[in-house]
């Protein structure tokens, strides 16, 4: 079991489930950035339900959830690595244009394999 974090969620890694919490600081906009953890799980328990973008980028689904943003839960997959983000990234734009995105957010920390398919896990 590893634990990680992004901006607004800690990431708790076991063999087979992401788990998601509102991250905890007490530094200055901690607070701030705790509520944003909130929502961004609210949010992204939500938005589960649209399986993948406009562009058909699928969306990693949630399988499980605790109600208010307190806790979300997704399966594991494996990270994509930055070179061959910007491959694939790169081949997206030529195919659909400069302003097409793969995500609202288009880190390569956001995406990742499952059964040979990139998929997008974090989606608000
Ligand atoms: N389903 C998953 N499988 C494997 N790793 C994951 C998964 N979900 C999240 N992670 C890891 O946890 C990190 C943080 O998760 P996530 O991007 O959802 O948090 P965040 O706080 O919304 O991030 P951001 O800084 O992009 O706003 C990811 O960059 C990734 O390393
Ligand atoms: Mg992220």
């Amino acid at each position: 079991m590893t634990v990680t974090h992004g901006t607004t969620r800690f990431v708790i890694l076991t063999k087979r489930y992401a788990i998601k919490l509102p991250y905890i600081s007490f530094k200055k906009y901690g607070f701030t950035n705790f509520l944003c953890g909130l929502l961004a799980n609210i949010n992204e328990s939500q938005y589960t339900e649209i399986y993948e973008n406009e562009y058909g980028v699928k969306h990693l689904p949630i399988i499980f959830h605790i109600g208010f943003g307190i806790m979300n839960v997704m399966r594991r997959i494996e990270p994509i690595k930055k070179e061959d983000f910007i491959k694939i990234n790169n081949s997206f734009k030529q195919k659909y244009g400069e302003m097409a995105t793969m995500s609202n957010d288009t880190s390569y920390k956001n995406f990742g394999w499952y059964k040979g398919e990139i998929y997008c896990f974090d989606y608000v």
